[in-house]
């Protein structure tokens, strides 16, 4: 087995196609059901990252011919400048063969080349990436637990009368909603809420804040269109003021619509205890439900401390589906 590293630019469909078939087949593996990953999402995740930024670092494992693996890594630029963070997986058929340790050997040089002093990662319990990150010298720092919300199977009606009884609480507010980039004119008011993510609970204390300016929104629309991933915005306003309260986020990936993906739901803090968390999340169902029944269901990441959010997803229906465990290398 031979590793590679690949400018993201330079990644091409079927390499994608290929990495993405090994996610696939250790997440069927490790029994994790997280919607399968296709080579196109990989492709473009690659070269738009998350907010405009590509992956810092990207490797492949072969066996031959054969891709068996492969490593994604993210170095932020505009907050945690001294962190790294990756994804890495080996194929099931090859594991235990060292391929794992060598990707790690070279992640480690480009990280310490850097100058990134944390190293971050992670695993689902229960699978093969538990032990081996322990065995790798690393401890985990956070974990966050998956719930996914079945928009086909939920009891009928029961998102409509939560909506009623938040709305009741939420007379000074109205909903709007918003499809695709942010209009230019409302990038700042947008920087606010996207700000506001800082509040929630971290898995991991030692992270810095994110660092969100107008240019930074407009990188985050502009990376999901190029990477077909449809935003969908539920925004919640103060009626009074017009100020804008609160939002809640989902991205649907157009490569593979069947699982739509929970982003932000966060609600400025003078704005708090009024419901608007349960109201936006309750629109954001209803819409999706009617505008994309393709869409069968959608999964939300909450760290296990983050009681409020958790227990809105609770009461929406959401049930436990995979826990994610953060971990970071020790010195
Ligand atoms: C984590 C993963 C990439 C390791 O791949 P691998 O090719 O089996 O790794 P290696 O053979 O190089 O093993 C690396 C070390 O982990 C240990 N290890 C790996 N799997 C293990 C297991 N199931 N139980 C105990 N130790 C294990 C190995 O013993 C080795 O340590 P050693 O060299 O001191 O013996 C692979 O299990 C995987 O793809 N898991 C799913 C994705 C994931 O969870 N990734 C987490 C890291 S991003």
């Amino acid at each position: 087995m031979h590793i590679e590293r690949i400018d993201p630019h330079d990644l091409d469909l079927d390499t994608a196609d290929a990495m993405a078939e090994v996610v696939r087949a250790s997440d069927a593996a490790g029994g994790v059901p997280i919607p399968p990953v296709t080579g196109p999402t990989l492709l473009h995740a690659a070269r738009h990252g998350w907010d405009g930024t590509p992956a810092g670092a990207l490797w492949v494992l072969r066996d031959g011919d054969r891709v068996v693996g492969r490593v994604h890594a993210d170095l932020p630029w505009r907050d945690n400048t001294d962190s790294f963070y990756y994804r890495g997986v080996v194929h099931p058929d090859v594991r235990r063969r060292g391929g794992g340790r060598a990707l790690h050997d070279a992640l480690l040089e480009v990280a310490a080349e850097a100058g990134r002093t944390k190293v971050y990662t992670g695993a689902f319990e229960g699978t093969d990436g538990i032990p081996a990150l322990a065995a790798l010298r690393y401890e985990p720092v956070g974990t966050n637990v998956i719930r996914r919300i079945s928009l086909h199977d939920t009891q009928p009606g029961l998102w409509d009368r939560l909506h009623a009884q938040a709305a009741a609480k939420a007379g000074d507010y109205e909903l709007v909603r918003m499809v695709g980039p942010t209009p230019v004119e409302q990038l700042e008011d947008m920087v606010a809420l996207f700000a506001i993510i800082n509040d929630a609970p971290s898995e991991d204390a030692d992270k810095e804040d994110d660092h969100w300016t107008a240019d930074r929104v407009a990188a985050y629309d502009t990376a999901m269109a190029a990477r077909r991933q449809t935003v969908y915005r539920v925004i919640a306003r103060h009626r009074e003021t017009g100020e804008w309260a609160g939002h809640s986020v989902l991205c649907v990936d157009e490569f593979a619509p069947a699982t739509g993906f929970q982003e932000d739901t966060s609600v400025v803090r003078s704005h708090r205890g009024h419901g608007l968390g349960l109201l936006m999340k309750t629109e954001m169902l209803r819409w999706i439900g009617q505008e994309r029944p393709e869409v069968g269901a959608t999964d939300t990441w909450n760290a296990v401390g983050n009681h409020h959010m958790i227990a809105v997803n609770e009461l929406l229906g959401a049930r436990v589906v995979a826990r994610y465990v953060t971990h970071r290398l020790t010195r």
